[in-house]
């Protein structure tokens, strides 16, 4: 069997290097050619943690990196992971999606094989059914179901244990027609996963299971986030110990209550926008999810009022952000807290300097020149107003008094409390702490 992954970004080259590394034929197809040449050295064009090892090791086995399209026409399954980004009003932009469908169309129309294609990208309900597969029809003069398989396959992995949630999904859904390619993929899957439980349904569950999935993260971050700012104004009020016990309760879990500054990140934000806009297409009002949003957005503007009271003007203070990746172990800062924080800290003619372990090169590709970047912890913290840290890095839990000496003044906002358990001599603020 010969399986082919059209689109290398976080989730076709960690399926690609996992499918790859257990021994599958497998070629990886991306349309930008330099990102294809590194990806064949077995260089990763971004971090994430043990997926180097895992691509070197299928590099070894039997997998090809390519950009020609035409490579699909050998593969039995064809995964298609390219990006679904938001246009600028928030909906869903389907154009990547839509362009590489349409290519993938043209190309097995000569092919003799019977393809199955898995669409694992983040689309909204109805797109399978109503653009993709009349796309895919219309080009490869094929029908589905009977000359090829068309299965929704969403995707839960998580930036940063990336490999991991490849190798072991909690689930693994199928949406589709009852045929003979989805029995066959529904074969592939329970050897491929044996222990992980598999969901057949329609293609427009499937695509709302991705919604469903990813909104109720974000209700469960925005709803400890809301109790935190309450605790911030009850005296001794700690919101982990809050966190920590009702997530002892079964019926609501301890994962995702780690109040922050908001949820970020290329997911989150961009499929909650997406689901309330197609809410409301269907005629219904998002209510919770408009609710869920603006707490995120609440999280934002709380952090500058603080400085805000603690430093009076902010124009000409120097502010240190310590993380501009939108979460540890990952150096991807797309739609991250932090870079936004620093555009507003901008507008208001503050002095930024950031620290981040692996987020630095993509923090300068957007601010360059406009803040400073400091070489050290210690020397982005130096001569610092303010320090606030955003990003829940390992290293930054050793903060102790010696870093913050060198503060014009010692101000530090805590983001994650990740040093509420020290005695610092520091005005020490953090979320979901009571003053
Ligand atoms: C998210 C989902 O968790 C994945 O299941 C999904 O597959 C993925 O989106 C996607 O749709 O592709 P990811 O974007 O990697 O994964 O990031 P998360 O780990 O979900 O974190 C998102 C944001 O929430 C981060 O800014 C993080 O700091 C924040 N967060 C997370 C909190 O503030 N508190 C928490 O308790 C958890």
């Amino acid at each position: 069997m010969k399986i082919g992954i059209i689109g290398l970004g976080f989730v076709g080259l960690s399926l690609t290097s996992v499918l790859a590394s257990k021994g599958f034929n497998v070629v990886g197809i991306d349309v930008d050619e330099k990102k294809c040449k590194k990806i064949s050295e077995g260089i990763s064009p971004f971090f994430e943690p043990d997926l180097e090892k895992t691509l070197k090791n299928g590099l070894k086995k039997k997998l090809e990196i390519k950009s020609d399209f035409s490579l699909v026409r050998n593969c039995d399954l064809i995964f298609v992971t390219v990006g679904t980004p938001q246009n600028r009003t928030g909906a869903i932009d389907l154009s990547i999606i839509k362009k590489a469908i349409e290519t993938l169309g043209k190309n097995i129309r000569k092919s003799k094989k019977h393809h199955t294609i898995l669409v694992k990208s983040t689309v909204v309900p109805g797109t399978m059914k109503d653009v993709i597969l009349p796309i895919l029809e219309n080009n490869s003069k094929k029908k589905a179901g009977r000359d090829f398989g068309l299965i929704s396959n969403p995707e839960f992995l998580q930036e940063s244990t990336a490999i991991r949630d490849t190798k072991f999904p909690h689930a693994v859904v199928l949406g589709g027609y009852k045929t003979k390619f989805m029995k066959n993929v529904e074969k592939f899957f329970s050897e491929l996963h044996p222990k992980t439980p598999i969901i057949i349904t329609n293609h427009q569950t499937a695509e709302m299971i991705k919604y469903a999935n990813n909104s109720f993260l974000a209700t469960k971050i925005s709803f400890i986030n809301q109790l935190s700012s309450i605790c911030q104004k009850i005296p001794g009020a700690n919101v982990d110990d809050i966190a920590r016990t009702i997530g002892l309760d079964p019926r609501i879990g301890g994962l995702f209550l780690n109040a922050g500054p908001g949820y970020g990140g290329s997911c989150l934000p961009k499929d909650m926008r997406a689901l309330i806009k197609f809410a409301k297409i269907t005629g219904v009002t998002p209510t919770l999810l408009n609710a869920v949003e603006e707490v995120n957005t609440k999280q934002l503007d709380q952090i500058i009022s603080i400085t805000k009271k603690r430093l009076g003007n902010l124009s000409g203070k120097r502010i240190t952000i310590l993380g501009t990746a939108f979460k540890p172990n990952t150096d991807d800062i797309r739609d991250s807290i932090a870079i936004e924080l620093i555009k507003k800290f901008l507008k208001r003619k503050v002095q930024v300097i950031v620290h981040d372990p692996r987020a630095i090169e993509n923090t300068k590709n957007v601010f360059k020149d406009k803040i400073n970047y400091g070489k050290s912890v210690k020397d982005a913290i130096s001569g610092s107003q303010c320090v606030i840290i955003m990003t829940q890095w390992k290293q930054y839990e050793k903060l102790a008094n010696n870093d913050f000496k060198q503060m014009r003044k010692k101000m530090v906002i805590d983001c994650r409390r990740i040093l509420v358990d020290k005695e610092l001599d520091v005005d020490y603020y953090a979320i979901g702490i009571g003053n």
